[in-house]
């Protein structure tokens, strides 16, 4: 299936069977805003349990705290995001279609990417087996001159946009001709710098109110709450704050479903470490970071790493993952290295001081901070159209499944009476879902033929279906099928929560990081 429809197929799946809606749908909707359902809340709530797990409950050096979404105003003047949190954009002026224009040229480096992989392919059905890829990237003529030019252009663009040279910008738009990707139309404006943060007011009277921002990252709250968590908790450096929450950006080019939203949630954590550490926690995080990914088993080959050209105004060094998405590779998380860029700008404008005392070296210092920032939604994309597959069964019919990360499925298991005429067999079905609801969310479901609930438990994700049938009167025993295999076992109704534990418990997959 070409990508293109492989998203479209994503986006509809997700409606279909309760992952996520358009927000406000009734009113047509509301664009780059969405609503979780019944199992998309189930799979972000896991998702969310899966990384705080992994980062609060497993590191003893590490803490979770909810800061507040209102901060008090001058927090954004300190950390540099009402001078500097733009985004550097241009208009189409026939088409009224307004871009991010380092999007624009980024997205003409892709397609010049997709050249590269297109000879990558050719060359790989030429050789065969013989073929080595590292081999000929580096050394293909045609190949080398791609990268260089993309090379080329990103440092261009990367140096313009920390010049703040915006003339550059459209300069390099305009010699690289890129067109509006709508109408194909060159007539551009110039480049302006378009601020994020989304303004509220606090207070009733319009005289008093006091103008706020919805917080457009979590990492502030742990900023600002860096010594009462160091002091209450009595925090050794290297220590960490993690935190979930809401974080708010006024996307102007919000597309691709869940990935670019306005209203997002994200999991960062802010590990405090003496300067001078920095580059050594640098690379324990993006090895950490990147086996958390892995242990879910969405495919090693679909991570990267894109080591940044163009530093956020905070960071020394920065790179993020990358996922392979329907739409290409992309940012998945990012890890920045932010220096102790934060906790002086807050000490300056607060006037008090964030400093750590260090007993082993009797000394005093502003600690360095490393970063790991995840999007949740963006999580759960990755997960959900990774998970999604069309498959063509041995006897030639066609299944959809949900392959969902067992561990992160909105329901572990289906309990389905073979018959629903049958009380005994309902009856039966019923009972077992009474007693595995306290360990596991199940489902029971009685309708249509048992094949056809089958099919409709594979696409919405679930990893078992428990059929309870005449022998299981007899004898105790029911069959328990398994969404990606599909095989059955007839096993006794007292083994079924040690059954589904072992391919559900969170142990079990986060000892795959190891
Ligand atoms: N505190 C650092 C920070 O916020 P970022 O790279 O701007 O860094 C971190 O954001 C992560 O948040 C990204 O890697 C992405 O997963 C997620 N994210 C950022 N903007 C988003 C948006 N508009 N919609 C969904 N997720 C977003």
């Amino acid at each position: 299936m070409a990508n293109e429809d492989k998203f479209k197929k994503v986006i509809s799946h997700a409606k279909e069977y309760g992952y996520v809606f358009q927000s406000s749908e009734i009113y047509d909707g509301l664009s780059a805003v969405y609503d979780y359902a019944q199992n998309g809340a189930e799979l972000k709530k896991n998702i969310r349990d899966y990384w705080w797990k992994a980062m609060v409950q497993m590191h003893d050096n590490i803490v979770g705290i909810d800061a507040a979404i209102f901060m008090h105003p001058t927090t954004w003047k300190a950390s540099g995001h009402i001078d500097a949190f733009n985004d550097p954009l241009i208009d189409n002026k026939d088409s009224k279609k307004r871009y991010r224009a380092d999007v624009l040229v980024e997205d003409y480096c892709a397609k010049i990417e997709a050249k590269i992989n297109k000879e990558v392919k050719k060359a790989e059905k030429r050789f065969g087996d013989a073929f080595n890829k590292e081999e000929f990237v580096s050394t293909n003529g045609r190949v080398l001159g791609y990268q260089e030019k993309i090379d080329t252009i990103l440092k261009r663009l990367g140096q313009s946009l920390e010049k703040e040279d915006l003339a550059d910008v459209k300069a390099l738009i305009e010699e690289l001709e890129i067109a509006d990707p709508m109408t194909g139309s060159r007539n551009w404006t110039d480049v302006k710098q378009f601020n994020l943060m989304f303004g509220t007011k606090l207070g009733a009277s319009a005289d008093t109110a006091m103008d706020l921002y919805l917080r457009p990252e979590t990492a502030q709250g742990i900023f600002v709450n860096f010594l009462n968590v160091q002091k209450t908790g009595r925090m050794k450096i290297p220590f960490g704050i993690a935190q979930t929450g809401k974080a708010f950006r006024n996307e102007i080019v919000a597309r691709q479903f869940i990935f670019r939203m306005r209203e997002f949630e994200q999991m960062e954590m802010q590990f405090f470490i003496k300067p001078g550490t920095q580059k050594e926690w640098f690379d324990y995080w993006k090895d950490t970071r990147l086996k958390w990914h892995k242990s879910l088993g969405l495919g090693d080959e679909n991570y990267r790493f894109h080591d940044h050209e163009k530093l956020a105004h905070y960071a020394d060094a920065a790179t993020d993952i990358e996922f392979n998405f329907p739409f290409g590779f992309k940012e998945l998380e990012g890890i920045h290295s932010r220096t102790d860029f934060d906790l002086k700008q807050h000490e300056e404008y607060s006037g008090k001081k964030l400093q750590y005392f260090d007993h082993e070296d009797n000394e005093s210092y502003t600690p360095y901070v490393l970063e790991t920032s995840i999007g949740l939604d963006r999580m759960f994309l990755a997960v959900f159209s990774n998970s999604l597959q069309d498959e063509t069964l041995e006897d030639g019919s066609e299944r959809t499944v949900l392959k969902l990360p067992a561990v992160l499925a909105p329901t572990k298991a289906a309990i389905l009476p073979l018959v629903r005429k049958d009380e005994a067999l309902t009856t039966m079905a019923k009972t077992i879902v009474d007693d595995l609801k306290w360990d596991f969310n199940v489902v029971y479901d009685e309708k249509d033929a048992v094949g056809r609930r089958y099919r409709r438990q594979d696409a919405a994700g679930t990893p078992f279906c428990i059929t309870v049938d005449g022998e299981s009167i007899e004898n105790n025993t029911v069959t328990i099928r398994h969404r990606d295999t599909m095989e059955q076992k007839r096993v006794r109704i007292e083994a079924l929560r040690d059954i589904i534990k072992k391919e559900v418990d969170v142990k079990e997959w986060l000892m795959l990081m190891k």
